[in-house]
């Protein structure tokens, strides 16, 4: 198990899947999601839009995660995961968030990944701080790692601000 905090662009990681921080129609937006949709390349949306809907307008609703391939990336895989919008803690944000990062290790697991970069999830548009965010990812991914055992996990700012963030986070568990 080794959770490595780095500053990078994740389209460009050479890694078995990156995660998108994705919005729940899995149809592609900002931040993160249109960089991975424009390194991809159109065959990434066209699987996005092959996976079911589990209600209108929903493919992946908050908390879960999708796979599909990495297609023009260097990553095999993308695995989609929907953070909560941040609405000032006492709604459940935390929970969901460790949802995302315990589904897409489940998923990660499933498909025997050896390694997986993960951006900073929520911590954008969707408004979490990361001040918040990143001991809720860190419990989540040492919890999963408990049973995923030898995956490398990447956890990919797009920022150094970001990377010390979760770097005292990190060092913080101990
Ligand atoms: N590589 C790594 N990290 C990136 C990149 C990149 N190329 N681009 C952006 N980021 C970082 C942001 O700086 C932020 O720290 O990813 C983190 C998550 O920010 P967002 O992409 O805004 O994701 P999120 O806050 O989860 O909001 C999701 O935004 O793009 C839409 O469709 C998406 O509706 C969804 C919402």
């Amino acid at each position: 198990m080794s959770i490595q905090i780095i500053t990078a662009d994740i389209t460009g990681l050479r890694v078995d899947a990156i995660v998108n921080a994705a919005n729940s129609t899995l149809l592609g937006g900002g931040g993160v999601d249109g960089a991975i949709h424009r390194a991809a390349g159109p065959r990434l949306l066209e699987a996005c839009r092959a996976i079911a809907e589990v209600r209108p307008g929903v493919r992946c609703p908050t908390g879960e995660a999708r796979i599909t391939p990495g297609f023009d990336l260097e990553a095999c895989y993308v695995i989609h995961t929907v953070g909560p919008v941040w609405h000032g803690g006492h709604h459940g944000e935390p929970s969901q968030l460790a949802s995302c990062y315990r589904e897409t290790m489940r998923l990660a697991r499933e498909h025997e990944l050896a390694s997986i970069a993960f951006p900073a999830i929520s911590c954008g548009v969707y408004g979490y701080p990361p001040e918040q965010a990143a001991p809720v990812a860190l419990a989540s991914l040492r919890e999963s790692l408990v049973t995923t055992g030898n995956v490398r996990v990447l956890l990919c700012c797009f920022s150094d601000a970001m990377a010390a963030v979760y770097q005292a986070a990190l060092s913080a568990a101990g």
